[in-house]
């Protein structure tokens, strides 16, 4: 380490900012605003790391609201350590409540983070996650300016209850509006049933996108072991506050960086820890996106090939039972990753922002809860990981085979001579509100082996990709229990919808993708052998199509949604904004570095 004899750290970056004799001007100017809220010159000048909180809690994002408490315990980690916090804002991502949808926020949220981190005097960050976007948001940023980073994540709420049962989130929206549109419960009992699975501070308790991917920044090595389930209110959280914030100063002073962690190993683990949590949908998208940002070569071939052969360990709703408060009683994310690795499937070499490897960190930790994380010898369900489609209509799109239940199989995927393969007539939907307002006509032709289709949803269509595709048989389907129909579109589902949809269609519809082109009526054959979705049509047919395709207009409601919507990508390449791709490792451009 580059120590003067006062133990300050010469190498800081912080230094050019706060302690550059050459240019007393500029270096009074910076430091004397510092001063203005108490801080000393001792403190800025004194060659300690200035450790930023990258803070993602507001009243605007309830999901991550309790990081404004948790940030008092980072702080004290930091100052225990010799770091001087400094706490900045990040654009808010809040998943349920932005309009049209949180997911045209993480780009910009991406873009604000790159702008601090890199113009502002800071030597480490601590990265406060929790709602979905954030998680990929904050990495993504961090990995372009590759500056010592860490998660601290918010955890999710306590378990919640209805009448006796665990309520999931999201979960039970997807539960409870079925038995709405079924007419077996009121608008009142359906507000108080969604709402009792919210009982506390914290993120979505089921295994929803946002534990899923606070989960694989704990297996991608970017927050410290155990992380990612602690609950929201739970007292080992705020304790887990103060360590992280005591461990980026170490990480400043030893130069740990995202690039030493999130390597093309660290993505391999990550993959085949989302197949064994059963994660969200979501996760291909956000982990391509980060993998892009760091300059890692990491696509949805990888989780192809890594994904589909690993078994599902963990009992957690979507896929399975319970919520995060028993997972992390359970274990939490250690438990899964000890199974991993004890079963070949992790590079244990892998390094985490501990200093130490992936299989370091595992030395010691016990066995699971067998009831809510399986040993890898008796899974929930054998070969569980996503599988990657293509055809003759889409590049790419994601089934998610853990939360293909044994009733959607029997009906569709179970023909004695054509075993998962299913074959049925599309009915064509141009987005949600198309979806919503003929759905229920009885002249739509919804059969029982038809395939909803939705189109319109993706990055550039919606814009930012809409959560839809998990959509809903007709009332009168419901009634006859036929709980399910597949579907398929070029937006996304909800990580907490158990819906075995073909999703995130890439290319999308409003770039001319094949989706665009199919009309109702078309057969559509779906082969999980081969992993091909075709549309069955006569030769030329889809050219002539093609040829008399018109670029749909699309109207920008927003700035931002112009600039959007002329720069992003499609799904299947983790819907980045493009240019900012090619800005990797931007201090080290600078010599700063
Ligand atoms: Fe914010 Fe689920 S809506 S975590
Ligand atoms: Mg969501």
């Amino acid at each position: 380490m580059a120590h003067d004899d006062d133990g300050s750290d010469k190498r800081l970056r912080s230094r050019r900012w706060f302690d550059n004799p050459h240019d007393p001007a500029m270096t009074a100017l910076y430091v004397e605003r510092y001063l203005n809220f108490g801080l000393t010159r001792e403190e800025l000048q004194g060659g300690k790391p200035i450790i930023g909180i990258a803070q993602t809690g507001s009243d605007l994002s309830p999901c991550n609201r309790h990081h404004l408490d948790l940030a008092t315990r980072v702080r004290d980690g930091i100052r225990a350590a010799g770091g001087i916090p400094l706490e900045f804002p990040i654009h808010p991502i809040q998943e349920t409540g932005k309009r049209p949808t949180a997911a045209l926020d993480r780009n910009l949220a991406y873009l604000s983070l790159v702008e601090v981190l890199h113009g502002y005097p800071i030597d480490g960050v601590v990265l406060t996650t929790g709602c979905d976007k954030t998680t990929p948001a904050c990495l993504m940023g961090a990995a372009t300016v590759n500056i010592p980073a860490i998660v601290l994540s918010g955890g999710p709420m306590l378990d919640g209850w209805w009448q006796g049962k665990l309520s999931g989130s999201g979960t039970i929206v997807w539960e409870g509006r079925k038995l709405y549109a079924e007419g077996k419960i009121n608008y009142e009992e359906f507000m108080k049933m969604v709402a009792s699975s919210a009982p506390s501070v914290g993120h979505c308790n089921t295994m929803g996108t946002a534990l899923s991917m606070n989960s694989l920044a704990e297996a991608l090595g970017m927050s410290l072991p155990g992380c990612a389930a602690i609950p929201g209110p739970y007292r080992e959280r705020g304790q887990m506050a103060f360590e992280t914030g005591r461990r980026i100063v170490d990480m400043v002073h030893e130069n740990l960086r995202p690039s030493d962690i999130m390597t093309k190993q660290a993505f391999d683990n990550a993959v085949v820890a989302a197949a064994a949590l059963g994660a969200s949908s979501n996760c291909p998208i956000h982990m391509v996106a980060i993998a892009r940002h760091m300059g890692v070569d990491h696509s949805l071939d990888d989780w192809q090939r890594l994904g589909p052969d690993v078994a599902l360990l963990v009992d957690c709703q979507p896929a399975g039972r319970f919520l995060g408060e028993r997972f992390h009683r359970g274990g939490g994310v250690p438990a899964v990753m000890k199974e991993l690795l004890q079963a070949g499937k992790l590079h244990g070499g892998a390094m985490t922002v501990t200093g130490k490897t992936v299989a370091e960190n595992l030395e010691g930790v016990p066995d699971g809860d067998r009831e809510v994380i399986r040993a890898y010898a008796r899974p929930m369900k054998e070969a569980a990981g996503y599988v990657v489609m293509s055809g003759n209509l889409f590049d790419n799109a994601v089934m998610k085979i853990s939360v293909i239940d044994k009733e959607f199989r029997d009906r569709f995927l179970s023909s004695p001579d054509h075993p998962n393969v299913f074959e049925g007539k599309a009915i064509v939907f141009e987005g949600p509100e198309d979806y919503h307002a003929r759905i229920e006509d009885p002249d739509l032709g919804v059969e029982d082996q038809s395939v909803l289709v939705i189109r319109n949803c993706g990055p550039v269509g919606y814009p930012g990709s809409a959560e839809v595709v998990n959509m809903q048989p007709p009332a009168s389907m419901l009634k006859r229990g036929i709980n399910a129909l597949p579907t398929m579109g070029d937006g996304r589902q909800s990580g907490t919808s158990g819906s075995p949809s073909i999703l995130n269609v890439s290319p999308e519809a409003a770039v001319g993708g094949g989706l665009a082109l199919l009309k109702t009526g078309d057969r559509i054959r779906i082969d999980l052998n081969t992993r091909k979705v075709d549309v069955l049509l006569p030769p030329g047919e889809l050219d002539a199509r093609r040829a008399a395709w018109k670029k749909p207009e699309l109207q920008n409601l927003t700035p931002w949604e112009e600039i959007y919507r002329s720069m992003v990508g499609q799904l299947g390449h983790g819907g980045c904004l493009e240019p900012a791709t090619l800005y990797l490792n931007i201090l080290e451009t600078r010599g700063e570095s």
